[in-house]
């Protein structure tokens, strides 16, 4: 209905995803695959942003300020405290969130008409489909992986 709105909210999330994942780096600098893996993800992230930036001022729309998302808030609510569950439930949390991004991103590829953009966001679905299985596989790595799956 408003797809000028859903873009600049887009551009907001692919922001967020990759100030989340420098987040994690600085969280846990310990933590030397999660780092590693961190770090490529804010590159791409933040390579989406980018993506989503040229696409958004080429329409004439300005960038919407930082603002908390009810959704992850309320997801974020459910981490539970303690160092350990903290940490398995924040990478759950965000397996979920980029899975249900790739979701979201996959309905709007299959119902935009064929040309550029169609392209351009399954090109987004593509890569947003190993982000929520990278979360899935950290937990597994960082846990024991029956936790992991009930947690999940
Ligand atoms: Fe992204
Ligand atoms: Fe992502």
């Amino acid at each position: 209905m408003d797809f000028d709105a859903f873009l600049l909210d887009h551009a907001s999330c692919e922001r967020k995803a990759s100030a989340m994942a420098l987040s994690m780096v600085s969280h846990y600098p310990d933590r030397v695959v999660l780092v590693q893996e961190m770090m490529v993800l804010a590159r791409e992230e933040l390579e989406h942003f980018h993506q989503m930036l040229w696409l958004t001022q080429a329409k004439g729309l300005t960038l919407l300020p930082a603002e908390k998302d009810l959704y992850v808030q309320t997801m974020l609510k459910e981490i539970r405290r303690g160092p350990d569950e903290y940490f398995l439930d924040r990478l759950l949390v965000a397996g979920i969130i980029e899975t249900r991004g790739c979701e979201r991103f996959g309905m709007v590829a299959e119902a935009l008409p064929p040309g550029a953009l169609q392209e351009f966001y399954r090109h987004i679905t593509r890569a947003e489909s190993q982000h929520g299985t990278l979360f899935y596989r950290l937990a597994k790595l960082y846990f024991d992986g029956a936790e992991a799956a009930e947690r999940q």
